[in-house]
C-alpha cells in the first residue's frame, strides 16, 4: 500500500520524522506492507509539493543548510499557500502537524472533513478544541491520532485510547514536562532558578522563550488531552495551573536532603486539572530524571499502572507521530 503524506513544519520533529521514513523505509515495507511518499512539506517560509513524492534526502539538505525550503528553487516550484489551502489543494491521504501553530485546529477540521487522516504532536489544538476535533473525526471514521502530544513516543494515548477500555480510570498523576524536571534537579542542588533556566537554555533543553514550559502551560495543555480522553472534553480553561518560577532552592535542597524530590506534577482526576509543583518521595515513579516522563494510573480493574519513558526530544516524537502514521494508514485501508 502507497500511503501519501502532507507534512506541516519542518523543525525539530518534522526532520525527524523525515529521517525515520528515510531511513526505515525498507522496514516499514516489510513489516507493514507500505510505503510513504511525502507529497507536500510546509514550513512558514513556503510549501513544496510533488505529487511524484518529495526527495526527503534533499529536502533535509536544504532546511539544514538554508534553514527554510524556500531556498529550494531550482527543482521544486515552491509555493505560497496558507496551511488551510495546502490541506484542500494537496491530495495525501495523512496530513502530519509537527508545527506549532497554535491555530492549526481550523485546518485540522478541514483535513477531516476532506476526508484525510490527521497526525499531530501539536497541543494547543487538542488542549482547547477536542471535543470538535475528535468528534468530527469519529463520525466520519477518519484517523486523528495525536500519540507525540504527551510523553513524546511513550505511549499513553496508545494506552488510554486503544487498551484497558474496560476499565474505569480514577486518576492519574503524571510528571509531563522535561524542561522543568532540569531546572528543578538543578535547584535542588542549589543554583537559583534563573541561574537554572539560563543553564537549560544553553543547552537547548529550555526553548528561548521558556514561558509555556515554566510555567507550567505545557504541562497543563497535557494534562487536559489526557482529561479529554479519559473523563471526557474539557478545555485549558477548566485547569488550574501553577509552574515553577518564584521557588526557593534553599526549600528544594532542604527537601532534597530529607529524601524527598520536587518536581511538576499534574493530577488528572474527574473533576480535576491540576498542575503544580510538589515534593514526591525520592523512591517515586514521579521521581523522574532528565527527559524521562512518569504517569501514575489508577484504575478499578487493574489498581495501579506505571508507564514511564522519554517525554522529550526529536527522536522520541518521531516514534510517536510515526507509529500513529502507520496507524492512521491502516484504519484508512
Ligand atoms: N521537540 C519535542 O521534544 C516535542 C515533543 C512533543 C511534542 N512536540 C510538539 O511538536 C511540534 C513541533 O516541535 P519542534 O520541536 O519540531 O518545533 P520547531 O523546531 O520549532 O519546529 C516547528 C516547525 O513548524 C513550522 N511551522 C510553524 N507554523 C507553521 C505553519 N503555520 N505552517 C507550516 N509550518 C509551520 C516551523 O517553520 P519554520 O522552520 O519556518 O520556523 C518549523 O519548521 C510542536 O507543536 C511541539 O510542541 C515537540
Amino acid at each position: 500500500m502507497e500511503v501519501r503524506l502532507s507534512l506541516f513544519g519542518f523543525g525539530n520533529v518534522g526532520k525527524a520524522v523525515a529521517e525515520v521514513l528515510l531511513g526505515k523505509d525498507f522496514l516499514f515495507r516489510k513489516r507493514h506492507g507500505m510505503t510513504f511518499k511525502v507529497v507536500s512539506i510546509s514550513d512558514t517560509s513556503g510549501t513544496i509539493w510533488l505529487p511524484e513524492g518529495i526527495d526527503l534526502r534533499e529536502a533535509l539538505l536544504v532546511k539544514r543548510s538554508f534553514g527554510k525550503l524556500s531556498a529550494w528553487t531550482n527543482e521544486y516550484e515552491v509555493y505560497n499557500l496558507s496551511p488551510e489551502e495546502a490541506v484542500r489543494e494537496v491530495d495525501a491521504d495523512v496530513v502530519v502537524d509537527v508545527t506549532n501553530d497554535k491555530n492549526a485546529h481550523r485546518w485540522h477540521l478541514i483535513a477531516i472533513k476532506e476526508g484525510k487522516g490527521v497526525v499531530t504532536s501539536n497541543k494547543p489544538p487538542l488542549a482547547f478544541h477536542y471535543a470538535e476535533l475528535v468528534g468530527e473525526a469519529e463520525r466520519r471514521t477518519i484517523p486523528y491520532l495525536f500519540e507525540a502530544t504527551v510523553m513524546a513516543g511513550t505511549p499513553i494515548i496508545g494506552l488510554l485510547r486503544e487498551n484497558i477500555l474496560g476499565d474505569s480510570v480514577r486518576s492519574i498523576r503524571a510528571v509531563l514536562n522535561a524542561t522543568t524536571t532540569f531546572i528543578l534537579s538543578k535547584m535542588e542542588q542549589g543554583l537559583e532558578f534563573e541561574m537554572a533556566l539560563k543553564h537549560a537554555q544553553k543547552l537547548g533543553i529550555a526553548e528561548t522563550d521558556p514561558s509555556e514550559d515554566i510555567q507550567g502551560i505545557d504541562a497543563g495543555y497535557k494534562a487536559t488531552i489526557l482529561h479529554s480522553l479519559v473523563f471526557g472534553p474539557k478545555t485549558f480553561r477548566d485547569a488550574e495551573v501553577r509552574g515553577i518560577v518564584g521557588l526557593n532552592p534553599e526549600n528544594l535542597k532542604e527537601a532534597r536532603k530529607l529524601g524527598m524530590r520536587t518536581r511538576l506534577v499534574a493530577t488528572v482526576e474527574r473533576e480535576k486539572i491540576l498542575v503544580r509543583p510538589e515534593k514526591v518521595p525520592a523512591n517515586s515513579p514521579l521521581a523522574v530524571e532528565n527527559n524521562e516522563n512518569a504517569a501514575i494510573l489508577e484504575t478499578d480493574l487493574l489498581g495501579r499502572i506505571v508507564l514511564k519513558g522519554p517525554g522529550a526530544g526529536p527522536k522520541e516524537t518521531a516514534s510517536g507521530v510515526v507509529s500513529d502514521i502507520i496507524k492512521a494508514a491502516k484504519l484508512l485501508g
